[in-house]
């Protein structure tokens, strides 16, 4: 997979891509990342990219010829190959781990980090093709939410994570939220394990791990839990 981010923080993106999951993923060769500095496209002696709002009020907005120059520039590397280009924005539609799943298969992904008040709309009707909203707040800039949204997909892909931890991944949210975890010591500052989890009964474990994970979702997450029992109702009718 081939991802170009276009930003006016070139080193806030960057400082992300070389950490972690993100990172080995671009090491064993399965993504690569191509940082656009938006700034080298901006106008006049500032490299401005940024103006006031017609129609008035406060905040500024991106120009758009700077960001046409810079889509221009991505465009003509990726060429014909089919791309998807994601802009997050609050006023974008929710985004989930099925929306993660599907562009996990793509294989050019473009972003765009909006700032300040927003991005003029001709470049979005032009060259947007998917607009996501990473939850109901508002952060600075989209280079955070892209780079949210972009950690969700590249551990999707096949030889990132390790079998056990994708399996984890593949459970989450079609099923029920994670049970608590502990490792050593037995006690912390006066805090013990659960016994259960010393017991050696494997049975007796897995029945307390579920437990606990219906418990969470049921308390934290009424609307996956709604869910969960629905397709679960709907999995014992066909049986
Ligand atoms: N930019 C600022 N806030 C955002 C959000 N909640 N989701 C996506 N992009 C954003």
């Amino acid at each position: 997979m081939k991802i170009y981010f276009v930003t006016p923080f070139p080193q806030l993106v960057k400082s992300v891509l070389g950490e972690s999951i993100l990172r080995r993923a671009e090491e064993k060769k399965l993504v690569s990342y191509n940082i656009v500095d938006l700034r080298q496209f901006g106008e006049g002696k500032y490299c401005q990219i940024d103006d006031y709002p017609f129609g008035g009020g406060t905040g500024m907005v991106m120009m758009p010829e700077p960001l046409f120059k810079a889509m221009d520039w991505v465009c003509e590397q990726i060429g014909d190959e089919e791309k998807r280009v994601i802009f997050p924005t609050p006023q974008g539609e929710k985004y989930t781990q099925d929306t993660a799943r599907e562009l996990s298969q793509c294989e050019y992904l473009v972003f765009i980090c909006g700032h300040y008040k927003g991005v003029d709309e001709r470049v979005i009707e032009t060259h947007v093709s998917d607009e996501y909203s990473i939850g109901d707040y508002v952060v600075t800039g989209g280079e955070i939410p892209s780079m949210v949204i972009l950690d969700s997909i590249v551990r999707l892909i096949p030889g990132v994570l390790g079998d056990e931890e994708s399996a984890r991944t593949d459970s989450f949210f079609h099923k029920l939220l994670d049970h608590p975890h502990y490792t050593r010591p037995k006690v912390v500052r006066g805090m013990e394990v659960p016994d259960v989890l010393l017991s050696g009964h494997h049975a007796k474990i897995d029945e307390w791990r579920q437990a606990q994970r219906e418990k969470r979702t049921h308390e934290r997450r009424p609307d996956i839990w709604e869910k969960y029992n629905k397709e679960k109702i709907e999995m014992e009718n066909e049986l």
